[in-house]
């Protein structure tokens, strides 16, 4: 029986600096099946095999090595075509058991399952990976979602998210439910509050058209950081099979207490950066990138967000997101009550904080109040002071790209880490109304010079309830 991944849009920058190196790190530690192919197509017409060649040698650096390469090499073939061309779904190598991954804007996503089915090619053993964003706002993704389901069934649709596919991200769901320590404490009688940030260095990366279309709110609140959340917040599911994540999941996005015009101005805050200093260079402003021009996008958010059930009730979630941020850092603290009566008569205490720092470095830090070693009378010294994790230390492995085990699960048919369309459509009804109370409050990104920790008005969104961002 013939194996494959086809990989739609594979010219373009997702395919050439994630896909196509992943595979080869799978390839490399010999987890591809020997006879699996790998096909791609894209409109250029190309010396493709090179292409690759180059944008994996340049990923793996050391790990380029040319016995991998050759039999890496041995497994593609390309067909350059246009996708909303029926030729080009005849001239595609057929397979029995086939992923087409499409890596291409979501405008094609429609068209491609259509020509897919109508070419015979999404029989039952084809599945269909899409990334997001699938769709603008709810009415477009359910246009994208009815197109793809007039050709694949739901089991056979994988909605790629990679933040689903950090090693970090799935050890959350590890320290959650694997250890018996944190599940009794972890809800409203003893979290006081959430925080999750996803803040970038980088700027739009040479995409700005791309990006203004949809902005900080959509190209990551919608799915990153609520795919964060859910994991953070979700009941313990019955096991690790596909649907009971996501049925647990899809709850907590349900839950979500919805903000729109009467709570925008409150509960949110917009962004866009202006030039500043990024990692020591000076960079422009956003409407200033190449491509750019006028713009009402933001490429900053912070939300203050509810998730009005037994569990999370009163318990604030402050989700913070921005381009050209201070540092890079993807990090989840989940802050403690303090004890309900000091009998240290000397300070007040600080209460124990959980800290997950996903990105850049991946390690687990528990604050803990310790006496400070002394003989002073009158009490007391403490200090907090912090159990660490660090996963690079306790593992000394290579870190993987999330690709790597989004691309081998798709292949396996396993969809614990996509997805389900409930779980995208329960994200964009949130994020609509959102969009729709801005535009009905007419709020304007705030500006914020690159290099800086977003508006000061984020610091009042937390500040009012007398927190702080940590950092
Ligand atoms: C993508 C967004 O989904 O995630 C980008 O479109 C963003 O704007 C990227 O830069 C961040 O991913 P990571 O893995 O670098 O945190």
């Amino acid at each position: 029986m013939s194996k494959a991944i086809t990989i739609f849009g594979a010219t373009g920058d997702l395919a050439q600096k994630m896909l196509f190196p992943s595979l080869y790190f799978l390839d490399m530690d010999g987890l591809l099946e020997p006879g699996l192919k790998i096909a791609g197509t894209a409109r250029s017409d190309t010396d493709f095999t090179a292409k690759v060649r180059e944008a994996v040698k340049e990923r793996a650096g050391d790990l380029f090595k040319d016995d991998v390469w050759q039999r890496f090499a041995a497994r593609l073939s390309y067909v350059a075509g246009d996708a909303n061309d029926e030729a080009l779904y005849k001239a595609l190598p057929k397979f029995d058991d086939v992923v087409y991954y499409l890596a291409t804007s979501p405008d094609f996503f429609g068209t491609i399952a259509r020509h897919l089915k109508a070419a015979g090619l999404a029989h039952d053993g084809a599945r269909i990976a899409v990334e997001k964003p699938l769709g603008h706002d709810l009415a477009s993704s359910r246009e994208i979602e009815t197109a793809l389901e007039e050709a694949f069934t739901e089991d056979r649709i994988f909605r790629v998210d990679h933040y689903l596919g950090k090693e970090t991200v799935q050890n959350l769901i590890a320290l959650r439910f694997a250890n018996t320590l944190f599940e009794p404490l972890w809800n409203k009688d003893s979290i006081e509050h959430v925080q999750i940030t996803v803040a970038e260095t980088v700027g739009v990366d040479g995409r700005w058209s791309y990006y203004d279309h949809y902005g900080a709110l959509r190209d990551i609140v919608q799915n990153h950081l609520l795919q964060l959340l859910c994991l953070i917040a979700m009941e313990v599911p019955a096991s690790l099979e596909p649907d009971s994540v996501r049925n647990e999941k899809v709850k907590v996005l349900r839950s979500l207490r919805p903000i729109g015009a009467d709570g925008v101005e409150r509960e949110t805050v917009r962004g866009q950066y202006t030039k500043g200093t990024a990692e020591g260079k000076a960079v422009p402003g956003y409407t200033g990138e190449q491509g750019g021009s006028a713009s009402d996008s933001e490429t900053f958010v912070a939300i203050a967000a509810h998730i009005d059930n037994w569990r999370w009730a009163g318990v604030p979630f402050y989700l913070r997101t921005g381009k050209r941020m201070s540092e890079r850092s993807t990090l989840i603290v989940v802050q403690f009550k303090p004890v309900p009566h000091s009998i240290f008569p000397r300070r007040g205490l600080d209460a124990n904080r959980l800290t997950i720092r996903l990105q850049p470095e991946e390690d687990i830090a528990l604050s803990l109040m310790n006496k400070t070693p002394s003989l002073e009378q009158g009490g007391m010294q403490l200090k907090p002071l912090s159990l660490n994790l660090s996963l690079i230390d306790a593992f000394k492995n290579r870190r993987r790209i999330a690709y790597e085990r989004l691309l081998l699960d798709a292949l396996a048919k396993n969809q614990t880490l996509f997805v389900r369309r409930d779980e995208t459509e329960a994200a964009w009804t949130w994020i609509d109304a959102i969009e729709n109370g801005w535009r009905a409050r007419d709020m304007f990104p705030l500006p914020y010079p690159a290099g800086t920790d977003g508006p000061p008005d984020a610091h009042k969104l937390i500040g009012r309830d007398g927190r702080g961002w940590v950092d």
